[in-house]
Order: C-alpha cells, then sequence, then structure tokens
C-alpha cells in the first residue's frame, strides 16, 4: 500500500476493526490445529506497519513451531518443575528487565490480585492449592498447547522506547490474528527463563527476550476463555485539557 492509498483509505466497516480490538482477549487454551505458514507470514507483514521512533523497527520475532516450539516447552517446564522442588533455583531465572515493581502499590496491586484470584477462582483454584496453581501456571509455558510460539526481541543496545515500538508490533499482531479468526496471549511469564530461550532460539548476545506471545485457534469449549476482564471507564484514566 503507498502512502497516497493510506491517506485515502476509508475504513468501510469501522465496526469490524473494532470487533478485532475488542474480540482479543489472553486465551489461555488452544486447539492443535496448525496455523499454515503462510497466514503467520501474512500477520507478521501487517504487524510489520506498526510505528517505532525514527522508524527503526528494532523488533524481532522467533517463530516456534513442531519440534523446536516442543523442545522449549519440555525444557522451560523442568526447569519450573525444578525451581518448584529448589526454591534457591529461582535466582537463576530473573528476567532481564523489570516489567513489573519491585514495590507493589494501590490501584494496581489491586487489579492484579482481582485478576489472579479472578482466573483461579473460576477454575477452582484455592490459595493453599500450591501443586494447581504451579500446574496452571505452568500452562504458559506449554503455550497454552497452542501449535505456535512467537518470542519478541529487541537489540540490546536500543533504549527503553525500543520496549514501546516491540509493543505497538505485538498489539497489532493480537489484532491481525483476530481478523483471521486466530486468537493469542503474551506471556512475560517467559521472561524469567530468557537465557534458557534465547539459547534454544540460537539468538545473538545482543538481544534481549521481550516477550513470549502464544497463536492459534482458540479451545472455545474451555471453561478459562470464559475468563472476561473489566476495564476503567475512560473518565478514570483521562483528562481533556482545553
Ligand atoms: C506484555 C504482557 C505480558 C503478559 N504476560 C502474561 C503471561 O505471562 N501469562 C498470562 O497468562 N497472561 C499474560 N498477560 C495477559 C494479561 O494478564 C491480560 O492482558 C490482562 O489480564 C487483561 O486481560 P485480557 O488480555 O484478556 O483483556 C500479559 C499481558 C501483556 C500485555
Amino acid at each position: 500500500m503507498s502512502t497516497a492509498s493510506q491517506v485515502s483509505t476509508r475504513i468501510e466497516d469501522p465496526a469490524s476493526v473494532d470487533a478485532a480490538i475488542e474480540s482479543r482477549f489472553s486465551t489461555r487454551a488452544f486447539l492443535p490445529t496448525p496455523v499454515p505458514r503462510a497466514t503467520i507470514e501474512d500477520i507478521l507483514r501487517v504487524a510489520s506497519r506498526a510505528p517505532s521512533g525514527t522508524n527503526t523497527q528494532p523488533w524481532k520475532v522467533h517463530v516456534l513451531t513442531g519440534a523446536s516450539r516442543d523442545g522449549l516447552v519440555a525444557k522451560v517446564c523442568a526447569a519450573h518443575d525444578a525451581v518448584r522442588d529448589n526454591p534457591a533455583l529461582a535466582a537463576e531465572y530473573q528476567e532481564e528487565y523489570d516489567y513489573y515493581p519491585s514495590q507493589w502499590v494501590s490501584p494496581y496491586i489491586d487489579r492484579r490480585r482481582e485478576n489472579g484470584w479472578g482466573l483461579y477462582g473460576l477454575l477452582g483454584i484455592t490459595k493453599g492449592d500450591k501443586e494447581k496453581m504451579h500446574a496452571q501456571h505452568q500452562r504458559n509455558f506449554r503455550f497454552f498447547d497452542a501449535p505456535v510460539g512467537l518470542m519478541f526481541t529487541v537489540d540490546r543496545v536500543m533504549g527503553r522506547g525500543a520496549l514501546l515500538d516491540c509493543g505497538a508490533f505485538m498489539q497489532n499482531i493480537m489484532v491481525a490474528a483476530r481478523a483471521r479468526g486466530l486468537h493469542t496471549c503474551p506471556q512475560a511469564a517467559w521472561n524469567n527463563y530468557w537465557k534458557l530461550v534465547m539459547q534454544h532460539i540460537g539468538a545473538g548476545e545482543g538481544e534481549m527476550l521481550v516477550c513470549g506471545m502464544a497463536l492459534g485457534f482458540a479451545d472455545e469449549s474451555a471453561l478459562v476463555n470464559r475468563f472476561h476482564t473489566p476495564r476503567e471507564p475512560v473518565a478514570n484514566f483521562t483528562r481533556f485539557h482545553d
């Protein structure tokens, strides 16, 4: 699409664009149905229209399917089990950049708790049930059974803005996936295991893992996919300055 047609393009069906955005949710149960490579490439091509500071396009994406996907799942699930069995090992698996604060404050901690216990509550997992919590958390490291796992990296030399650019790219992927009947779950859970991930995908020393993502067809019958998250009304996060 040339710039001229970008300027003149009229969105004939705004409701479809909104539906693609609003029907995106963090899908935590997928069908094994494969996603054709051409579809993945198409999504990535469209998503790469994301803006980035001075058009640096700092993102890289590693697409894992088949044996490569399964191999990473086996390695990280084993590491996750090992940390459960020996919590001292957690020191080995620290995330490289702070996605979350070290000290949580309101209202974020409240929303985080509501989210966590809402999800576990739906699945019948109670606070004391460590095994079930571990198993549910480990579903992250199986890409929630999705056949496609994506790993996003940026070049270490870039500034924090590159994370913003990568986030815009990721959101485009999630929306473009919806337009093709697919669902996604962005996954920072992988970040703790970045050393294993980066070694597995053969990423260079200069790359930093930003996030993972599961991609595939949602299992519509799964209870976990009925988990719906609320949002603050616009007035709560907006100030108009006239
Ligand atoms: C960058 C990023 C990382 C996330 N990491 C995880 C994750 O590791 N595991 C998970 O189950 N959900 C993860 N989520 C999903 C959030 O919990 C979810 O977006 C939030 O609760 C809002 O729900 P929704 O996505 O269904 O609208 C992540 C979301 C984002 C944006």
